[in-house]
């Protein structure tokens, strides 16, 4: 089935991705593309009649200074709107014959709007009208550069005093820009805009819902595969276990799951994981207890990298080996894929043009790259179109139980990196059941205000183990044990992270449980450091 597509060629803004689930939320399907993807590539998506619209992103740069990236000359023949966004809006007026000025000063944050020449995007939405009978906008401002003469055929859409055209339109080739962000919550009607723009404005269908997702992508799962076998790596986290759900509601018995057990994971988790898909959905899921192996090749290992490094090679190795004497005990049906829970934002080609793309590591992820091309699988990936809220959905549409799509995200190497320093069984045993109190009070412990749990009002909370012993006093005795923090953050995006003002009475009776339930813990510490400069992991 092809829906109708809005295209958001990305500029290599922070935010490019907040626009894309903007648009998804109005059920329309849309894409983020590079900016600098060529016109044939352009025309090409056009052809059909499902390209509906286009969108230019902001950027982290300025048209005048630093960047050179223009939009294909074909966004603005192909018949279709186009929305431009801040560098979006000053790279439209640029390339159709207005001007865009360097300004020593930015204008960074909020800011309050003149809505004016009743455009077809701006109608009728307001936040406010001030007494002369003008509607007004409160509306996130981040630019340098400006718009300062428009192009020809344009007329002026929204203004502020210091910003003369903050808005633009051409109503006839239903080109739209706007110089603030309404892809941003801070811009109060920016969700009406977008959907005016693209439900309205584009004609879009809507028609992108994970509810008939389902069907959608069943079929295609059954198309790809045929009557081939396909291997699964199940990881007990909501992508894996999500893709694992949908491919086995495609094709049942061909899928194999292998869930590697390195021994870090959380308390009950590999049983769960198993009640869950072997005992319920009835899969074919093979566990492997790689627990002694992890833990002896991590004896000695102190570093954080190095255990992250250690981690990741041996759950490819252990995962491989596994893989390959499934496939040749398979015979005739040899397994032929290997599906991956990669989703969308791991597929987007992120940072402007490809050219100019820059990344940075702070932390080495571990993830199984290149272990198709090892196994001779092909790869099958049936939610690399999908958000992550959009991947949980399916989730709950397939029937996964809401804990388990909800659930808080876990990282790739466990508990080895929430076990500081060395990696030692004892430890880890003494931090899983720590965690595990923790996680139950969160999630018993129901705010007032809002009526959600404060395990639902936080992103990811966790306990960590510091391998240090300080002193306490239990009944008449003298203590001298380990000591457990908790961390619990807020965030949006995990870029950025706040930690979370729990209840004290909570964090006194998660302590007292944790110190009074567990030997071997008699002190429980709370960290209250934001990221940055802190990372939401101890390591
Ligand atoms: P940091 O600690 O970098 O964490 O602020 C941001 C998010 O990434 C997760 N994380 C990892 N996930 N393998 C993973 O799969 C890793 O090595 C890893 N390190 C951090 C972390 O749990 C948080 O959600």
């Amino acid at each position: 089935m092809q829906h109708d597509t809005i295209l958001i060629l990305d500029f290599g803004s922070q935010v490019t991705q907040l626009i894309a689930r903007r648009v998804r939320e109005t059920q329309v399907y849309c894409e983020v593309h590079p900016c600098d993807v060529s016109d044939a590539w352009l025309q090409e998506q056009a052809r059909g009649g499902h390209l509906k619209g286009v969108i230019l992103s902001g950027s982290h740069a300025s048209t005048t200074q630093e960047s050179t990236d223009r939009a294909p000359a074909a966004v603005f023949t192909l018949g279709v709107p186009v929305l431009g966004i801040c560098y979006g809006m000053q790279t439209m007026a640029q390339q159709l014959g207005g001007t865009v000025q360097a300004s020593g000063q930015r204008e960074f944050g909020y800011a309050e709007v003149r809505a004016r020449g009743h455009t077809a995007l701006l109608r009728d939405i307001a936040d406010f009208t001030t007494a002369d009978g003008h509607g007004m906008l409160k509306v996130w401002m981040s630019h340098g550069d400006k718009v300062t003469q428009l192009p020809p055929g344009f007329k002026l859409m929204a203004s502020t005093a210091s910003c003369p055209i903050a808005g633009m339109a051409d109503e006839e080739r239903h080109f739209y820009a706007v110089q603030f962000h309404p892809e941003v919550t801070h811009t109060l009607q920016g969700k009406a805009m977008l959907e005016r723009f693209v439900l309205g404005i584009c004609g879009a269908r809507a028609d992108w819902e994970m509810r008939n997702h389902v069907a959608e992508a069943v079929e295609k799962i059954r198309l790809q595969v045929g009557s081939r076998q396909v291997l699964l790596g199940l990881s007990g986290g909501v992508d894996s276990s999500v893709a694992a759900a949908l491919i086995h509601r495609a094709i049942g018995e061909q899928l194999t799951c292998v869930f590697v057990d390195h021994g870090l994971l959380r308390l009950n988790e590999g049983d769960m994981v198993m009640e869950m898909f072997a005992g319920k959905l009835h899969a074919k899921v093979v566990r492997v207890d790689a627990s002694d192996l992890f833990l002896s090749e991590l004896a000695g290992i102190n570093e954080p990298e190095q255990k992250r490094k250690t981690i990741g090679r041996l759950f490819v190795d252990v995962f491989k080996a596994e893989a390959q004497e499934l496939k040749s005990a398979g015979g005739g049906n040899a397994i032929s894929f290997l599906a991956q829970g990669t989703i969308y934002p791991d597929v987007i080609e992120s940072g402007a043009s490809k050219s100019s793309k820059k990344a940075v590591t702070i932390k080495s992820h571990h993830n199984v790259g290149g272990l198709p091309e090892q196994l001779g699988l092909e790869l099958l990936e049936p939610l690399r179109d999908l958000f992550k809220d959009e991947v949980r959905a399916l989730g709950i549409a397939l029937g996964l139980p809401p804990e388990m799509v909800y659930r808080h995200p876990f990282p790739g190497p466990g508990l080895g990196v929430r076990i500081l320093g060395e990696v030692k069984k004892e430890y880890a045993d003494l931090l899983r059941r720590a965690d595990a109190i923790f996680i139950e009070e969160l999630r018993g412990c129901i705010d007032e205000k809002s009526g959600k749990s404060w395990y639902d009002l936080t992103s990811q909370a966790f306990a960590v183990f510091l391998p240090v012993k300080s002193v306490g006093v239990m009944g008449d005795g003298r203590t001298y044990d380990y000591v457990v923090a908790l961390r619990a953050v807020q965030t949006s995006d995990f870029m950025t992270a706040d930690w979370a003002e729990l209840p004290y009475s909570l964090l006194k009776k998660v302590s007292s449980r944790i110190i009074n339930e567990i030997r071997g813990i008699n002190r429980v510490t709370y960290d209250v450091s934001s990221k940055p400069p802190a990372t939401i992991e101890w390591e």
